[in-house]
Protein backbone atom coordinates (compact mmCIF):
# COMPACT_ATOMS: atom_id res chain seq x y z
CA UNK A 1 0.00 0.00 0.00
CA UNK A 2 1.21 3.94 -0.37
CA UNK A 3 1.97 5.97 2.43
CA UNK A 4 -1.29 6.69 4.34
CA UNK A 5 -2.51 10.29 4.29
CA UNK A 6 -2.59 12.55 7.07
CA UNK A 7 -5.87 14.25 7.04
CA UNK A 8 -7.81 14.20 10.07
CA UNK A 9 -10.66 12.74 9.94
CA UNK A 10 -13.86 13.20 12.69
CA UNK A 11 -12.83 10.27 14.46
CA UNK A 12 -11.00 9.24 18.00
CA UNK A 13 -9.03 5.76 18.44
CA UNK A 14 -10.16 4.05 21.26
CA UNK A 15 -8.85 0.65 22.93
CA UNK A 16 -11.43 -2.01 22.72
CA UNK A 17 -9.96 -3.68 25.74
CA UNK A 18 -7.12 -2.07 27.97
CA UNK A 19 -4.19 -3.90 26.62
CA UNK A 20 -4.82 -2.48 23.16
CA UNK A 21 -4.01 0.98 24.51
CA UNK A 22 -0.32 1.21 23.35
CA UNK A 23 -1.57 -0.27 19.54
CA UNK A 24 -4.54 2.77 20.18
CA UNK A 25 -2.03 5.59 20.25
CA UNK A 26 0.56 4.47 17.81
CA UNK A 27 -2.53 4.10 14.92
CA UNK A 28 -3.78 7.38 16.53
CA UNK A 29 -0.54 9.26 15.70
CA UNK A 30 -0.47 7.45 12.09
CA UNK A 31 -3.51 8.78 11.23
CA UNK A 32 -3.39 12.18 13.19
CA UNK A 33 -6.37 11.65 15.16
CA UNK A 34 -6.68 11.90 18.86
CA UNK A 35 -6.15 8.63 21.01
CA UNK A 36 -8.52 8.46 23.91
CA UNK A 37 -8.28 5.76 26.89
CA UNK A 38 -12.42 4.83 27.21
CA UNK A 39 -15.58 5.53 24.90
CA UNK A 40 -16.74 8.08 27.81
CA UNK A 41 -14.02 10.69 26.48
CA UNK A 42 -14.76 10.53 23.22
CA UNK A 43 -15.72 14.07 21.90
CA UNK A 44 -15.39 13.47 18.26
CA UNK A 45 -18.59 11.77 16.11
CA UNK A 46 -16.62 8.33 15.03
CA UNK A 47 -15.05 6.22 17.47
CA UNK A 48 -12.37 3.72 15.80
CA UNK A 49 -11.90 0.67 18.54
CA UNK A 50 -9.20 -1.04 17.81
CA UNK A 51 -8.29 -4.64 19.33
CA UNK A 52 -5.24 -6.60 18.70
CA UNK A 53 -6.47 -8.30 15.47
CA UNK A 54 -9.64 -6.33 14.60
CA UNK A 55 -10.91 -2.36 14.21
CA UNK A 56 -14.51 -0.73 13.79
CA UNK A 57 -16.46 2.31 13.93
CA UNK A 58 -19.81 3.48 15.53
CA UNK A 59 -20.93 6.87 15.73
CA UNK A 60 -21.89 8.35 18.67
CA UNK A 61 -24.98 9.51 17.28
CA UNK A 62 -25.72 6.10 16.84
CA UNK A 63 -24.44 4.11 19.66
CA UNK A 64 -27.35 1.50 19.59
CA UNK A 65 -26.78 0.74 15.66
CA UNK A 66 -24.45 -2.27 15.54
CA UNK A 67 -20.66 -1.18 14.87
CA UNK A 68 -19.27 -0.89 11.02
CA UNK A 69 -16.92 -3.00 10.14
CA UNK A 70 -14.96 -3.95 6.72
CA UNK A 71 -15.05 -8.03 6.45
CA UNK A 72 -15.17 -9.11 3.24
CA UNK A 73 -16.43 -12.92 4.52
CA UNK A 74 -19.10 -11.20 6.22
CA UNK A 75 -22.61 -13.11 6.06
CA UNK A 76 -23.90 -9.76 4.69
CA UNK A 77 -21.35 -9.90 1.68
CA UNK A 78 -21.46 -13.24 1.00
CA UNK A 79 -25.13 -12.67 1.10
CA UNK A 80 -25.06 -9.94 -1.19
CA UNK A 81 -22.73 -12.15 -3.56
CA UNK A 82 -25.90 -13.84 -5.10
CA UNK A 83 -28.25 -10.75 -5.30
CA UNK A 84 -29.08 -9.75 -8.55
CA UNK A 85 -27.96 -5.82 -8.06
CA UNK A 86 -24.08 -7.13 -8.42
CA UNK A 87 -25.23 -8.37 -11.77
CA UNK A 88 -25.79 -4.72 -12.67
CA UNK A 89 -22.63 -3.45 -11.47
CA UNK A 90 -20.92 -6.11 -13.26
CA UNK A 91 -22.85 -5.08 -16.08
CA UNK A 92 -22.19 -1.59 -15.83
CA UNK A 93 -18.55 -2.35 -15.99
CA UNK A 94 -18.56 -4.93 -18.67
CA UNK A 95 -18.15 -8.05 -17.23
CA UNK A 96 -19.71 -10.64 -19.79
CA UNK A 97 -18.61 -13.71 -21.25
CA UNK A 98 -14.62 -14.13 -21.33
CA UNK A 99 -14.15 -10.28 -20.42
CA UNK A 100 -13.44 -9.25 -16.97
CA UNK A 101 -12.12 -5.66 -17.12
CA UNK A 102 -9.68 -4.11 -14.66
CA UNK A 103 -11.34 -1.87 -12.57
CA UNK A 104 -10.41 1.68 -10.53
CA UNK A 105 -12.98 1.80 -7.76
CA UNK A 106 -11.64 5.30 -7.32
CA UNK A 107 -14.60 6.02 -3.82
CA UNK A 108 -13.68 2.72 -2.46
CA UNK A 109 -15.61 3.51 1.02
CA UNK A 110 -16.08 0.47 3.15
CA UNK A 111 -15.26 -2.17 -0.36
CA UNK A 112 -18.16 -3.37 -0.72
CA UNK A 113 -18.75 -2.77 -4.16
CA UNK A 114 -15.05 -3.40 -4.72
CA UNK A 115 -15.45 -6.46 -3.21
CA UNK A 116 -18.39 -7.45 -5.73
CA UNK A 117 -16.43 -6.55 -8.73
CA UNK A 118 -13.55 -8.75 -7.52
CA UNK A 119 -15.73 -11.73 -6.70
CA UNK A 120 -16.99 -11.43 -10.15
CA UNK A 121 -13.67 -11.57 -11.17
CA UNK A 122 -12.25 -8.09 -12.19
CA UNK A 123 -9.11 -6.98 -10.84
CA UNK A 124 -9.48 -3.89 -8.47
CA UNK A 125 -7.47 -1.13 -7.54
CA UNK A 126 -9.38 0.60 -4.40
CA UNK A 127 -8.62 4.15 -3.50
CA UNK A 128 -9.86 5.82 -0.76
CA UNK A 129 -8.52 8.96 0.64
CA UNK A 130 -9.75 8.60 3.69
CA UNK A 131 -6.89 7.39 6.09
CA UNK A 132 -9.24 5.63 8.72
CA UNK A 133 -11.06 3.50 5.98
CA UNK A 134 -7.86 2.82 3.75
CA UNK A 135 -6.44 0.87 7.22
CA UNK A 136 -9.29 -0.67 7.55
CA UNK A 137 -9.40 -1.89 4.14
CA UNK A 138 -5.72 -2.93 3.69
CA UNK A 139 -6.36 -5.12 8.00
CA UNK A 140 -9.81 -6.54 6.05
CA UNK A 141 -7.46 -7.54 2.68
CA UNK A 142 -5.33 -9.24 5.07
CA UNK A 143 -7.81 -11.46 6.66
CA UNK A 144 -9.27 -11.93 3.26
CA UNK A 145 -6.24 -13.58 1.81
CA UNK A 146 -6.27 -16.07 4.57
CA UNK A 147 -9.68 -16.43 4.83
CA UNK A 148 -11.41 -20.06 5.29
CA UNK A 149 -13.84 -19.70 2.02
CA UNK A 150 -11.89 -19.91 -1.15
CA UNK A 151 -13.80 -17.10 -2.96
CA UNK A 152 -12.77 -14.59 -0.53
CA UNK A 153 -9.43 -15.21 -0.89
CA UNK A 154 -9.25 -15.47 -4.81
CA UNK A 155 -11.36 -12.25 -4.63
CA UNK A 156 -8.85 -10.78 -1.84
CA UNK A 157 -5.90 -11.74 -4.60
CA UNK A 158 -7.79 -9.50 -6.94
CA UNK A 159 -7.48 -6.39 -5.06
CA UNK A 160 -4.92 -3.52 -4.17
CA UNK A 161 -5.23 -0.76 -2.16
CA UNK A 162 -4.13 3.36 -2.65
CA UNK A 163 -4.81 4.93 0.13
CA UNK A 164 -4.61 8.52 -1.34
CA UNK A 165 -6.79 11.36 -3.13
CA UNK A 166 -8.14 9.53 -6.53
CA UNK A 167 -7.20 12.64 -8.41
CA UNK A 168 -3.40 12.26 -7.61
CA UNK A 169 -3.54 8.98 -9.21
CA UNK A 170 -2.05 7.46 -12.22
CA UNK A 171 -4.14 5.42 -14.21
CA UNK A 172 -2.03 2.23 -15.91
CA UNK A 173 -3.51 -0.39 -16.88
CA UNK A 174 -7.06 -0.23 -15.62
CA UNK A 175 -9.98 -0.08 -18.35
CA UNK A 176 -12.96 1.02 -16.26
CA UNK A 177 -13.09 3.88 -13.27
CA UNK A 178 -16.52 3.37 -11.11
CA UNK A 179 -17.28 6.35 -8.65
CA UNK A 180 -19.68 6.06 -5.77
CA UNK A 181 -19.95 9.80 -4.54
CA UNK A 182 -21.46 9.92 -1.77
CA UNK A 183 -25.07 10.82 -2.26
CA UNK A 184 -27.41 11.30 0.35
CA UNK A 185 -30.84 10.33 -0.72
CA UNK A 186 -29.76 6.60 -0.58
CA UNK A 187 -32.52 3.93 -0.25
CA UNK A 188 -31.92 0.80 1.00
CA UNK A 189 -31.66 -1.63 3.95
CA UNK A 190 -31.19 -0.23 7.56
CA UNK A 191 -27.14 -1.99 7.14
CA UNK A 192 -26.58 0.34 4.03
CA UNK A 193 -27.92 3.73 5.40
CA UNK A 194 -25.83 3.25 8.87
CA UNK A 195 -22.62 2.84 6.53
CA UNK A 196 -23.16 5.72 4.56
CA UNK A 197 -23.81 7.75 7.95
CA UNK A 198 -20.82 6.66 9.71
CA UNK A 199 -19.03 7.48 6.33
CA UNK A 200 -20.72 11.14 6.52
CA UNK A 201 -19.59 11.51 10.04
CA UNK A 202 -16.37 10.66 9.59
CA UNK A 203 -15.47 12.33 6.17
CA UNK A 204 -18.14 14.80 5.18
CA UNK A 205 -17.84 15.74 1.66
CA UNK A 206 -17.59 19.19 -0.06
CA UNK A 207 -19.15 20.93 -2.37
CA UNK A 208 -18.33 20.14 -6.34
CA UNK A 209 -15.95 17.59 -4.86
CA UNK A 210 -17.78 14.54 -6.80
CA UNK A 211 -18.43 16.96 -9.97
CA UNK A 212 -14.16 17.04 -9.69
CA UNK A 213 -14.09 13.81 -9.74
CA UNK A 214 -16.01 12.84 -12.54
CA UNK A 215 -14.08 15.37 -14.74
CA UNK A 216 -10.69 13.95 -13.38
CA UNK A 217 -11.95 10.09 -14.62
CA UNK A 218 -13.76 11.57 -17.52
CA UNK A 219 -9.81 12.93 -18.84
CA UNK A 220 -8.25 9.19 -17.71
CA UNK A 221 -6.71 7.23 -20.79
CA UNK A 222 -9.09 4.28 -19.95
CA UNK A 223 -12.62 3.05 -21.68
CA UNK A 224 -15.52 3.52 -19.65
CA UNK A 225 -16.56 5.71 -16.60
CA UNK A 226 -19.33 4.19 -14.67
CA UNK A 227 -21.01 6.44 -12.12
CA UNK A 228 -23.38 5.00 -9.16
CA UNK A 229 -26.50 7.30 -8.55
CA UNK A 230 -29.78 7.32 -7.11
CA UNK A 231 -32.70 5.95 -9.02
CA UNK A 232 -34.63 9.08 -9.66
CA UNK A 233 -31.86 11.76 -9.93
CA UNK A 234 -30.40 13.88 -12.28
CA UNK A 235 -26.34 12.70 -14.09
CA UNK A 236 -23.63 14.08 -12.00
CA UNK A 237 -22.37 17.63 -13.18
CA UNK A 238 -25.33 17.31 -15.72
CA UNK A 239 -23.03 15.10 -17.76
CA UNK A 240 -25.58 13.02 -19.71
CA UNK A 241 -24.59 9.32 -20.00
CA UNK A 242 -23.77 7.14 -22.87
CA UNK A 243 -26.57 4.65 -21.62
CA UNK A 244 -27.89 3.79 -18.24
CA UNK A 245 -28.32 0.41 -16.25
CA UNK A 246 -31.01 0.58 -13.88
CA UNK A 247 -31.93 -1.34 -10.68
CA UNK A 248 -34.76 -0.79 -8.11
CA UNK A 249 -33.03 1.60 -6.27
CA UNK A 250 -29.82 2.45 -7.48
CA UNK A 251 -28.73 3.23 -11.44
CA UNK A 252 -25.31 2.94 -12.95
CA UNK A 253 -24.42 5.93 -15.45
CA UNK A 254 -21.80 4.60 -18.27
CA UNK A 255 -19.95 6.95 -19.46
CA UNK A 256 -18.19 4.97 -22.94
CA UNK A 257 -15.40 6.92 -23.77
C1 LIG B 1 -20.25 6.40 -0.69
S1 LIG B 1 -18.65 5.95 -0.25
C2 LIG B 1 -18.30 4.59 -1.31
C3 LIG B 1 -18.84 3.29 -0.80
C4 LIG B 1 -18.29 2.11 -1.57
N1 LIG B 1 -18.75 2.08 -2.93
C5 LIG B 1 -18.63 0.80 -0.88
O1 LIG B 1 -19.19 -0.08 -1.56
O2 LIG B 1 -18.34 0.65 0.32
C6 LIG B 1 -17.64 7.20 -0.97
C7 LIG B 1 -16.18 7.10 -0.52
O3 LIG B 1 -15.38 7.80 -1.46
C8 LIG B 1 -14.30 8.41 -0.79
N2 LIG B 1 -13.84 9.50 -1.67
C9 LIG B 1 -14.53 10.60 -2.05
N3 LIG B 1 -13.79 11.36 -2.88
C10 LIG B 1 -12.59 10.70 -3.02
C11 LIG B 1 -11.40 10.99 -3.76
N4 LIG B 1 -11.29 12.11 -4.48
N5 LIG B 1 -10.39 10.11 -3.69
C12 LIG B 1 -10.49 8.97 -2.96
N6 LIG B 1 -11.58 8.66 -2.22
C13 LIG B 1 -12.62 9.51 -2.26
C14 LIG B 1 -14.91 8.87 0.53
O4 LIG B 1 -13.91 9.07 1.52
C15 LIG B 1 -15.86 7.72 0.85
O5 LIG B 1 -15.24 6.78 1.66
Amino acid sequence: MSAPKTTPENCSVVPAVAGAWPLAQRLAEQLSCPAVRSVEAVSSPVALFVDHDDLWLQQRAMEQASPVRVDFASPGLQHRRRGGQNELLGRAVGVKAGQRPSVIDATAGLGRDAYVLADLGCTVTLIERSAVLALMLEQALERASISAIASVRAAASRMRLQSRDSRDYETSQETVIYLDPMFTDRRGSAAVKKDLSVLQALHGNVDNEDEQLLAWALAQPVRRVVVKRPLKSAPLDSRKPSHVIKGKTVRFDVYVL
